[in-house]
């Protein structure tokens, strides 16, 4: 039972600010902290804490300092790292600003994520053992068609299409290959064309097996077939939103695979307990500091739902 995380590697440095400073302005910062992000990594690192299924990471590292203590920290949780390349030049950074309202803004500088336009050999060979591969768009999108090309037969692609504008000029080519469709609000409606969310789903609904658009406070909705399940969020006193989103798509992509449930076996109740789980996830995670630093422990998210159900 593989997750293979197709996608991003950062190294995120991260100020807090007391408000997110305007365009031409200046705020002081009142800390600076270094840490590992991306959203391909988190989702690797949420994943494998999730438990239940064995985890692979696939991309790409600079020859820089920051290269060596990226992947060394994936090592650290147990993560499958065959399939993470080191490329000349810096590894991939995020300058992120977080306020008091735990609100952030980030700005990505790919450096080694955008060096590989196409998989290398050692990739494909830890792609073509996948049950869940998942992707995101913070790598280039033919390393994503790649991946989708080499999974094997009848087994699930989850795309977490973040950020959304490179998908959008390849959304007509790669959408019916896709299994699970994660996206935010600002997303489907990017990504559809559509004024509003309702008009989104109903475009994007008709071209993917699932849907998943998540809503922040207001949980999630899960769209399978002609049916629309809403997944309640939990509760959480939020200090840093960044990679809750991440947490999300990766606890959900380890109960895929857990499940031992193949796309073709999928209902939208299996997608929206497995949405659940990420949002137990990803609520821990917007109370702790930090993308991978934050993502919770299995033995963690199932406390929480045990208390609040
Ligand atoms: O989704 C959060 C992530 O976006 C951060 O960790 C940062 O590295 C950027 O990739």
């Amino acid at each position: 039972m593989t997750v293979v995380i197709v996608g991003s590697v950062n190294q995120d440095v991260v100020a807090r600010v007391d408000r997110i400073p305007g365009p031409g302005e200046t705020v002081l910062g009142t800390s600076l902290t270094r840490s590992g992000g991306g959203k391909g990594a988190n989702q690797a690192v949420a994943a494998r804490r999730a438990g239940g299924a064995e985890v692979a990471f696939v991309g790409a590292v600079g020859t820089d300092a920051d290269g060596a203590v990226l992947r060394a920290a994936l090592e650290g949780d147990g993560i499958d790292v065959s399939g993470l390349a080191e490329v000349d030049g810096p590894s991939g950074t995020a300058l992120i600003a977080v306020d008091d309202d735990a609100e952030n803004t980030i700005v990505v500088v790919p450096g080694a994520n955008a060096a590989l336009p196409r998989l290398a050999e050692a990739q494909r060979t830890v792609v073509a053992r996948s049950l869940v591969l998942l992707t995101q768009l913070e790598v280039p999108i033919s390393l994503v068609e790649d991946a989708a090309a080499l999974r094997p037969t009848g087994s699930w692609h989850v795309l977490n299409a973040a950020p959304s504008s490179p998908f959008v000029s390849a959304a007509e080519r790669l959408l019916p290959g896709i299994d699970v469709l994660i996206v935010n609000e600002h997303e489907a409606r990017e990504i559809a064309g559509a004024d509003d969310l309702e008009s989104a789903v109903t475009v994007l609904s008709a071209r993917v097996r699932a849907l998943v658009v998540t809503l922040g406070e207001r949980g999630s909705l899960v769209v399978v077939g002609g049916e629309r399940v809403h997944v309640p969020a939990f509760a959480a006193r939020a200090v840093d939103t960044t990679g809750a989103g991440d947490t999300f798509c990766g606890v959900f992509a380890a109960r895929l695979a857990a499940s031992g449930r193949l796309p073709a076996d999928a209902d939208a109740a299996l997608l929206a307990d497995a949405a659940r789980w990420g949002a137990a996830a990803s609520a821990i995670s917007v109370t702790r500091p930090g993308a991978q630093d934050a993502v919770p422990q299995a033995a963690e998210v199932a406390r929480l739902r045990e208390e609040s159900e």
